[in-house]
């Protein structure tokens, strides 16, 4: 089979396009014939491991152990190990694995589910770590409450897409920062108010926020506190080194007892709440936001495009 491959840590120029083993399921696994994939800065960070803790991180010090790439994924199961109860072959699914940009992948049952029906292969591959991250930062770090004002800075890429629809479906009233160029999108999926960063800093302003979702973009930490009310929650999900180290080292620091905090997400590989996304996609109340297309042999493009950190939306691997 095909699969894009790695042997050493770089920019997207390392990637090949190789002929490799085509994976066997063992006992506890479903065999996957991929039809598409989507790239995530996740990819983009075992790739450069441009944040050294990667190399700590099951990455490998010096070169990458594994020499596969792409988490998200969707497509049909072609086989199942002996152990497997929840999938049988020609079920469609979607989720968060290892070895996604490749015609087939093995994944143990519980990091997929039934694809949302209502779903194309590459609108389900676009959702699993950006709609797993923004929900559980809104719902389960956010605490995110119906009326409440919740700002997503960040909205108009991958993860924003799915923050600014969430937590209006969570009954937030929500302000979208984005550029210029990404206003129109913001309104368009629910926001209902937008703030253009490039004209306005809203951590200058008095208005404050119940939440605030980083998902892109940087301000200092104490800028972000200053615009939560009393007891408004700060999470972050990416966006700058600098945000994201800040958010780290000082957040648990900075918060205070009862009252604001400055917290942040790490997405975790969820069935259930790629059950619940599937729900809301399936209602008609998420809708994935699609950037870009490409192909499996242009998969270094993607990345190169995604590093570029102006995505509109998801940037998908078409692979059939
Ligand atoms: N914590 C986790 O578990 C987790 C999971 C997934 C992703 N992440 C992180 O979350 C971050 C976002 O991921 P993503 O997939 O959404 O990335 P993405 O799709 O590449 O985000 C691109 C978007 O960011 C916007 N942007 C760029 N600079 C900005 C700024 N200064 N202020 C506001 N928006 C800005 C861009 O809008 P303009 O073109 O309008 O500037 C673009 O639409 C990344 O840092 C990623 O590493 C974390």
């Amino acid at each position: 089979m095909k699969a894009i491959v790695y042997t050493k840590y770089g920019s997207p120029d390392v990637l090949e396009l190789k002929e490799v083993e085509k994976p066997i399921p063992k006992d506890d696994e479903v065999l996957i014939k991929i039809y598409a994939a989507s790239v995530n800065a996740y990819d983009w960070h075992f790739l450069t491991a441009d944040i050294f803790l990667i190399r700590f991180m099951g990455g490998g010090f010096f070169k990458p152990k594994d020499h596969r790439l792409g988490a998200d994924v969707s497509g049909r199961v072609e086989a199942v190990g002996k152990n497997i109860k929840q999938f049988k072959p020609g079920d469609d699914v979607f989720g968060m694995i290892r070895g996604g940009f490749a015609e087939y992948a093995c994944a143990a049952e519980n990091l997929l589910a039934l694809k949302p029906y209502n779903l194309s292969f590459e609108e389900a591959a676009a959702v699993p770590m950006a709609g797993s991250t923004a929900l559980q930062g809104l719902r389960d770090e956010g605490k995110v409450q119906p009326g409440q004002k919740v700002l997503i800075n960040g909205a108009s890429g991958g993860v924003g897409t799915f923050a600014v629809q969430i937590a209006k479906l969570f009954g937030a009233e929500v302000t979208a920062v984005c550029s210029t160029r990404n206003l129109e999108q913001a309104r368009s999926i629910g926001a209902d108010h937008v703030i253009d960063y490039t004209k306005e800093n809203f951590t200058k302003s008095d208005k404050h926020y119940d939440l605030i979702f980083a998902a892109n973009g940087y301000h200092p930490l104490s800028d972000y506190k200053r615009a939560l009310t009393p007891k408004g929650i700060y999470i972050m999900a990416g966006g700058s080194k600098a945000q994201i180290f800040q958010a780290m080292l000082m957040g648990k620091l900075m918060s205070e007892k009862g009252g604001r905090k400055m917290g942040g997400v790490s997405a975790k590989r969820s069935q259930k709440d790629l059950a619940f996304l599937k729900e809301l996609l399936e209602a008609g109340k998420v809708v994935p936001v699609i950037d870009r297309r490409f192909t499996l042999s242009e998969t270094a493009e993607a990345l190169r495009y995604l590093g570029e950190g102006h995505a509109r939306g998801k940037v998908v691997i078409t692979i059939v």
